[in-house]
C-alpha cells in the first residue's frame, strides 16, 4: 500500500505491507486523512531510525474487512479513525497507556489501516469525507478545552487568539454554538474577516494593542495554542480570576512568567491534552446537534504529501489541511 513515512530523517512516500488484521480489528480503506501541526513536530522528535513510520493521528474511510471477534461494524461501514489509544473515560488526565496515531505506532496516512474496533468511531452523515477525515484530533482538543476544561457558558466572553489554526477554528464553532461571544485573532486580515463568518463577533490582529482594543470587553475565558509569543499578552487582557486554558504553542515553550500578577489576578489556568473516547464520542453528537463542520484550508493527494506539510508549516490554511489517500 501507499504511505506517507518518515525514514531516518526523510520524509516520502513509499510502499509499505499492509498490516495484518487480528481477530478484534477492522481493516479501513482509509479515503482522507488530516494534518495537525504534531505531524510537523515528528521528523525532529523521533529518535533517529531506518525503519519507516507512517505518519498522521486523523483519519476517515470504509471498513474492507473484520476480523473474527468484531461485533459493532461490518464492511462496509463508514468510520473515522480514533486518532489515539488508551484513554477511555473522561478522566483528569490521560492514562499512562495513553498514544497517539502516528509515533509510536503507525499513523493514518496510507491506503489502508487497521484497527482495534474500540478505537473507531461511527462517521457523522453531515460530513462528507475531507471533514470526516480531520475532525477528531482537532475537534477533540476543542472540546475538551472549550467544553470540559472552560465550561464555556452561554453569555460568557471568550478569546480564543490565532483563528487559522486547526483546533482554534473549531473552538470558535464550538464556543459559539454554546451562545458564548467569541472574540478571535489572526495575523492575516483574509482569516480575521473568515473567523467573522463562521462565529467570532470580532477579530483583532495578532499583532495589534489587545489590552487598547479589548479594554471594553470582559474576557472570562482564553483558550490559548498559540504558545509563548502570546500566553502574557492572553493573560493580560483576562478578566480578574478568570481561566485561561492552554492546549498548544506553536511558538515558544518557555517564558518569563510573573507569579505575583497571577495570583494577585487569582487566575484559573488549565493545561488540556487532546481528550478521551467518551468527549469524542460527546463531541461527535455536539457536532452533529448543531450541524457544525471544519473548514478545510487545501486539500492534496496523499502523493503530496510533502507540499501538504510545506503549506501547514508556513500558517497559509484557514482550519484543516486534508489529503485524499485513496
Ligand atoms: N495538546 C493537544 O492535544 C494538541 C492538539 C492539537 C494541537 N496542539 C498544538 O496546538 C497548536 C495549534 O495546533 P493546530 O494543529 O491548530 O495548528 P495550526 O493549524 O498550525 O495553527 C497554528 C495557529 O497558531 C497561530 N500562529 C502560528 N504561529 C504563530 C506566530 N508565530 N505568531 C502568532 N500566531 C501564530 C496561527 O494563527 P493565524 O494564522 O490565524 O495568525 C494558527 O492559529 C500547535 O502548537 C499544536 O502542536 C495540541
Amino acid at each position: 500500500m501507499q504511505a506517507f513515512v518518515l525514514e531516518g530523517k526523510e520524509l516520502k512516500n513509499r510502499i509499505m505491507e499492509e498490516p495484518e488484521l487480528e481477530a478484534h480489528d477492522v481493516k479501513i480503506r482509509v479515503k482522507s486523512s488530516g494534518l495537525n501541526h504534531r505531524d510537523l513536530n515528528i521528523p525532529t522528535r523521533r529518535k533517529f531510525s531506518k525503519e519507516p513510520l507512517i505518519l498522521g493521528s486523523d483519519g476517515a474511510g470504509v471498513i474492507i474487512e473484520v476480523g473474527e471477534k468484531v461485533s459493532e461494524y461490518s464492511v462496509g461501514d463508514e468510520v473515522i479513525i480514533d486518532p489515539f489509544t488508551g484513554w477511555k473515560e473522561n478522566t483528569p488526565s490521560p492514562p499512562d497507556e495513553f498514544e497517539i496515531l502516528g509515533m509510536p505506532s503507525h499513523g493514518t496516512f496510507s491506503e489502508i489501516f487497521v484497527a482495534n474496533e474500540e478505537n473507531v468511531s461511527k462517521k457523522p452523515l453531515h460530513l462528507d469525507w475531507n471533514e470526516a477525515g480531520v475532525i477528531a484530533l482537532a475537534g477533540l482538543t476543542a472540546y475538551r478545552a472549550v467544553v470540559t476544561k472552560a465550561n464555556i457558558r452561554k453569555n460568557d466572553t471568550i478569546f480564543i487568539p490565532g483563528a487559522g489554526g486547526g483546533v482554534n477554528m473549531l473552538a470558535i464553532k464550538f464556543a459559539s454554538a454554546l451562545g458564548a461571544k467569541v472574540i478571535t485573532s489572526s495575523r492575516s486580515n483574509e482569516k480575521r474577516e473568515l473567523a467573522k463568518k463562521i462565529g467570532a463577533s470580532q477579530a483583532i490582529s495578532t499583532h495589534g494593542d489587545w489590552k487598547e482594543e479589548l479594554k471594553h470587553e470582559r474576557i472570562d475565558v482564553v483558550i490559548e495554542g498559540i504558545g509563548g509569543d502570546t500566553f502574557l499578552r492572553s493573560l493580560d487582557v483576562l478578566k480578574k480570576g478568570g481561566t485561561i486554558v492552554t492546549y498548544g504553542s506553536s511558538t515558544a515553550d518557555t517564558f518569563q512568567f510573573d507569579l505575583r500578577a497571577f495570583f494577585y489576578g487569582q487566575y484559573k489556568m488549565f493545561g488540556s491534552t487532546m481528550g478521551s473516547k467518551e468527549e469524542l464520542t460527546q463531541m461527535l453528537a455536539f457536532i452533529k446537534e448543531y450541524n457544525i463542520k471544519p473548514e478545510i484550508g487545501a486539500v492534496f493527494p496523499l502523493k503530496e504529501a510533502r507540499h501538504a506539510f510545506e503549506y501547514l508549516k508556513e500558517s497559509k490554511q484557514f482550519g484543516k489541511v486534508v489529503l485524499t489517500n485513496s
